[in-house]
């Protein structure tokens, strides 16, 4: 690891404690600690997850880093200061906010990701920009901590927001990781591969996080990962779900019941849909058709097909002549 790179890991951790420190014992710090106990935090997890919170001050960090014996340049490459392009002097990117560290694979702080307190300020969350320790696309928040989970429990839950994988450690699903409020990426799916070949979603349920559901699992299936999505009710997020329902229920009745790729395919294709409408109706069946020839296991086909046939009253004799010209057509 070149000297520059460890300097940029070590400042990280000094930060991140001391923002720790500023969240849990100081007066600066008890709007932040207040927000986060009001919204469902436990200190517990506070601790685990080394929650923080920056100061509004300016020049906290630069003075923090300079005293320490960081150069002001590595740490604006870095990400924790910025540069004034009027005169070149340097203030902290991270001011007023709640400094959640990033953790790269071999569990080292390499950035932040800092929550804004309240709607006004924004955007609610800012991240470290891309660095040469940092980068979006490969990194899953919490990968660290939950790789023995995953490898025991042989699956991982997988999160839109890192909120969710703290709300869920806590409701002991231990096994969750988040992307950094991006796409699931390549890299991603390579970092899940050497621990599991089954990963459970466990998205937002409103419409972004249906659609990011979707297209992830449509990833996933082409690795040959074995994909379960969770359907959270009411356009409720893991940790919005877990607060109102308490821990237990969300183990055992949500993330216990998670849906097959098959039946979260059906389901999402008929959202929106007015299934009285004929025309509409149409077109759904023969989309949960075309997604039933796709199966190559004849149990799974026959099992789906009786599912159509009941739920719509058609004939099964109908449903497989339809799925016979289907598959001929497609040949
Ligand atoms: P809370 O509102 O704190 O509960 O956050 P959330 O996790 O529910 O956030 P949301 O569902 O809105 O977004 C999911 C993820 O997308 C977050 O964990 C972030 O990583 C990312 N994200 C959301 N808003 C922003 C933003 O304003 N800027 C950036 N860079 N990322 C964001
Ligand atoms: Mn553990
Ligand atoms: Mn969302
Ligand atoms: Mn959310
Ligand atoms: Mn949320």
């Amino acid at each position: 690891l070149p000297k520059e790179h460890s300097l940029m890991i070590e400042a990280h951790e000094l930060l991140a404690k001391f923002y720790h420190h500023l969240l849990m014992n100081t007066n600066e710090g008890s709007g932040a600690l207040d927000y986060l106990l009001k919204r469902g935090f436990t200190k517990e997890s506070i601790q685990k997850f080394k929650v923080g919170y920056s100061l509004p001050d300016w020049d906290f960090a630069v003075k923090f880093l300079e005293n320490r014996g960081y150069s002001h340049d590595l740490m604006e490459k870095a990400g924790l200061l910025s540069v004034r392009e009027k005169d070149g002097s340097y203030f902290d990117r991270f001011r007023d906010r709640i400094m959640f560290p990033l953790h790269d694979s071999k569990g080292r702080i390499v950035a932040f990701s800092a929550r804004a307190l309240t709607e006004e300020n924004q955007p609610k969350y800012l991240n470290t920009p891309e660095t040469i320790l940092f980068n979006k696309s490969s990194l899953l928040y919490n990968y660290h901590e939950a790789r023995s989970h995953i490898r025991r429990q042989g699956n991982v839950v997988l999160f839109e927001g890192f909120a969710d994988v703290i709300s869920a450690d806590s409701a002991d699903v231990k096994n969750g990781v988040a992307v950094m409020g991006t796409a699931l990426t390549d890299k991603h799916i390579h970092l899940l591969n050497r621990l599991t070949n089954a990963v459970t979603l466990c998205f937002d349920s409103d419409s972004a996080g249906a659609e990011a559901a979707f297209r992830s699992g449509q990833m996933l299936i082409k690795y040959g990962i074995d994909t379960n999505v969770v359907i959270l009710p009411d356009k409720l997020d893991p940790d919005d779900y877990i607060r109102k329902y308490g821990p237990d229920k969300f183990r055992e009745h949500v993330i216990g019941n998670a849906q097959t790729w098959m039946a979260y395919k059906l389901h999402y294709f008929r959202k929106g849909k007015n299934l009285q409408n004929e025309g509409e109706k149409l077109s759904y069946i023969e989309r949960a058709l075309i997604e039933i020839s796709k199966l190559e296991n004849a149990v799974e086909r026959d099992l789906y097909l009786r599912q159509l046939s009941e739920e719509f009253s058609l004939s099964l004799e109908a449903l497989v002549e339809q799925l016979s010209q289907m598959n001929i057509s497609s040949e």
